[in-house]
């Protein structure tokens, strides 16, 4: 006999929630969540050269890595059932310019490293390229300024041309970050014009204008750009949630396929009111800021990283997303794996 049961013969309390808990092939039946690695996207850094890898102080365990490795990372991806990639290009401070003519160059490193992962591992992985000017600009806004001021229309022009050669060199999903108006429909039009009815638009549709793209910002070299500048003509106030919806409304009406939130974790009551209201394919970007906090806390010893990691991936699931852009998709895959 139990000392619970000595304790009370009666039945109360009738319903007991720590019945189910007891076992754990009991918790396993009644998880209503599930994390697996087809859930999860892995942004990668690029750089140039050959054999190159490069840490991120801020982001401890990501690298800067050059083509080659690029390729033998994607091939570990495949390896481990993750369904995609996303990929950022450092590119060369000299190659950087105010109206950001490397972002249409079709031999640019973002659509150089498309073309070798897509030689090496064809259809098995998708490709998601951002789409925006900040790795471009030397001013490190996402779009062209005048007057101080980033130009919403002119730059989607811009936009239009970058997607296009995104999809030339193979990109599956063109993922705009860049916050303009029309942006979403501008691509549509321009991608199917040239014929590329297939490629997908990952639109960031709800981005807030967020201090924790600070680590992603070093590890694109964009940050010393922007100066004591912000974003936050473009991309949305923390404040607002009825104003994500709207954007998501007319980002899925302009023809995106699917729709992501951005941040991931303190924005999670955005993702269950899109995914509520919307149904349509909905991610979440765990971005570079919650990374390096979660990291930052587990490298002092005060957080136990794994468990750490599962767990804020298993709670995007929870609030509605279908998947998870997150730095961790490798170590979360191979951890789940072995689990
Ligand atoms: C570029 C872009 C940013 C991120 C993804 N695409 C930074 C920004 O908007 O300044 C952030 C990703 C991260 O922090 O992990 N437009």
């Amino acid at each position: 006999m139990s000392s619970d049961q000595d304790r009370l013969s009666s039945s109360f309390p009738t319903t007991r929630m720590r019945r189910v808990r007891r076992h754990k092939w009991s918790r396993q039946l009644v998880s209503e969540q599930q994390l697996s690695a087809s859930d999860l996207i892995w942004p990668l850094f690029i750089r140039e050269g050959e054999s190159q890898r490069e840490s991120i102080p801020s982001m401890p365990g990501v690298e800067r890595i050059s083509i080659d490795l690029l390729v033998e990372a994607v091939g570990e991806a495949v390896d481990l059932g993750l369904p995609a990639v996303a990929l950022f290009p450092a590119t060369d401070p000299a190659l950087k310019t105010p109206e950001c003519e490397e972002a249409i160059n079709p031999g640019n490193l973002v659509c150089r490293a498309v073309r070798a992962v897509k030689q090496a591992h064809g259809d098995s992985i998708g490709v998601v390229c951002d789409v925006a000017l900040d790795p471009y600009s030397s001013h490190g806004q996402d779009g062209l300024v005048r007057d101080d001021y980033v130009v919403n229309d002119e730059t989607l022009e811009m936009l239009c041309k970058q997607s296009l050669v995104q999809a030339e060199a193979g990109c599956d999903v063109i993922a705009p970050s860049d916050m303009m108006d029309g942006r979403v429909g501008a691509i549509r039009k321009a991608l199917d014009e040239r014929g590329f009815l297939d490629v997908q638009i990952m639109s960031y549709a709800a981005k807030y204008a967020s201090a924790f793209y600070g680590p992603f910002r070093d590890a694109v070299g964009s940050s010393g750009n922007l100066g004591g500048g912000d974003k936050h003509t473009y991309q949305m106030d923390p404040a607002n949630g009825d104003e994500a919806l709207r954007e998501v409304a007319l980002d899925i009406a302009e023809g995106a396929d699917s729709v992501m939130v951005k941040p991931g974790m303190p924005y999670l009551d955005i993702v269950r009111r899109v995914k509520e209201t919307f149904a349509v394919p909905t991610f979440a970007y765990q971005v570079s800021g919650e990374y390096a906090m979660l990291n930052a806390a587990a490298q002092n010893g005060w957080l136990d990283r794994e468990a750490v990691m599962l767990e804020s991936l298993l709670a995007f699931k929870r609030a509605g997303a279908d998947g998870v852009l997150t730095y961790f998709a490798r170590d979360a895959a191979k951890l789940m794996r072995q689990q």
